[in-house]
């Protein structure tokens, strides 16, 4: 099947989308760029290290390198592809090639930067074993590096029209860039209409801080990774953390929201999740307990004591499978005590998935 999509403003193209509706293909490359804190534009978060780095923002407007012949190639490959998980370009397993090409050809109107994952900053000040930030702090790697502002400005005015999401996060802790406050202040003001979500370890949030993001309505969805529901437990994979100061921190939003009136309300994660992204969401910032579950972490009182913290404080507990070495065994996609977690019976292993949110939109 060809679709031909206007390019940004007047050549076209045409891709041809296979016929197959078993092989699954990534979506991201048809409206998202991933902005790394050296400059240089890949994919996805999926592409930590660069390994198929379509073009750099100091070199390049974004407008330029999303249309430009390497990305264009780097689509082609992927829609060329037999594999449904594996991605050639970045030589492995990606989460993202989870869609049939019927159902984005049916939603793609156009090529055009819709999302941005944006990384001002990669340096961190925890070392978590697994994330690659610890390896590149061990090495000195020039992937460590922090973007400029000017750079910055220029990429979101480039997109003002056309962008409706930004995860201003991708490896690094977003925090410890002293400029935040500026660049969150220019997003809102240049787009107001994106969606800006940010991931954060927690351990450093200036006080000064607090009362602004949330009186300016700086951020829409912000999210605590707080592994643990102790210290013993939280330090075991956030290396060099506080829990309490974590914790504290987000305790301290919360407060600040309930205490301007924004929040009475206690959140249901999965529900609300259709009303945040069609920004409808009208208690912002929207602020979530993430928390990864390993072997460390996992037991009845542990996870009981995590579940008892949110709900005195009024906040959702996402909790999340992952992959790396220590991984919970005692919960995984398809273990009953995992949906139970969740508080959700009957239901498919793909928890935080499309069809999910397409269930509780048909019930709601
Ligand atoms: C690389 S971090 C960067 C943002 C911030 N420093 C933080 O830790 O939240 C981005 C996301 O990756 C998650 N993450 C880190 N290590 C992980 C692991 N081993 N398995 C699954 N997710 C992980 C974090 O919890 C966070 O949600
Ligand atoms: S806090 Fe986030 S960025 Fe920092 S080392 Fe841990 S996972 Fe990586």
């Amino acid at each position: 099947m060809k679709v031909n999509y206007l390019h940004h403003n007047l050549d076209k193209k045409a891709f041809i989308f296979p016929k197959n509706e078993k092989v699954l293909i990534c979506q991201e490359i048809f409206n998202q760029v991933c902005v790394l804190a050296n400059g240089d534009v890949v994919c996805s978060c999926r592409d930590y290290n660069g390994m198929y780095i379509v073009g750099n923002i100091y070199q390049n407007r974004i407008y330029k390198i999303f249309h430009n012949e390497k990305y264009t190639q780097l689509r082609d490959i992927v829609l060329n592809s037999n594999y449904s998980c594996y991605c050639s370009q970045v030589k492995g397993n990606c989460v993202f090639k989870k869609r049939s090409s019927k159902s984005i050809q049916n939603e793609l109107k156009e090529l055009t930067i819709k999302k941005i994952q944006l990384e001002t900053i990669s340096n961190c000040n925890l070392n978590c074993p697994i994330c690659e930030v610890s390896n590149w702090k061990r090495n000195k790697s020039s992937r460590l590096a922090k973007l400029s502002f000017e750079t910055i400005k220029e990429l979101i005015y480039d997109v003002k029209n056309s962008l409706t999401y930004l995860s201003l996060f991708n490896y690094g802790e977003p925090f410890l860039d002293d400029r935040l406050l500026d660049i969150l202040r220019y997003i809102k003001e240049v787009v107001p209409r994106a969606y800006v979500y940010i991931h954060t370890n927690g351990n450093f949030i200036p006080d000064n801080w607090k009362q602004r993001i949330i009186e300016e309505h700086l951020i829409d969805e912000i999210s605590f990774s707080i592994d643990g529901a102790s210290q013993q437990t939280y330090e075991k994979y956030r290396v060099g953390g506080q829990f309490e100061r974590a914790f504290n921190n987000m305790a301290d939003l919360v407060n600040i929201k309930n205490k301007l009136g924004i929040s009475k309300h206690i959140g249901n994660y999965l529900k609300d999740i259709v009303y945040r992204k069609n920004r409808l969401w009208k208690f912002k910032p929207y602020i979530i307990w993430q928390y990864i579950l390993f072997e460390w972490n996992d037991s009845p009182e542990e996870i009981a004591k995590a579940q008892k913290l949110a709900k005195d404080l009024g906040i959702d507990i996402v909790w999340i499978i992952t992959h790396s070495n220590g991984k919970s065994k005692r919960f995984n996609e398809n273990t009953e005590e995992y949906h139970k977690l969740w508080g959700i019976k009957n239901y498919s292993s793909e928890v935080i998935s499309n069809q999910i949110e397409r269930k509780i939109v048909n019930k709601s």
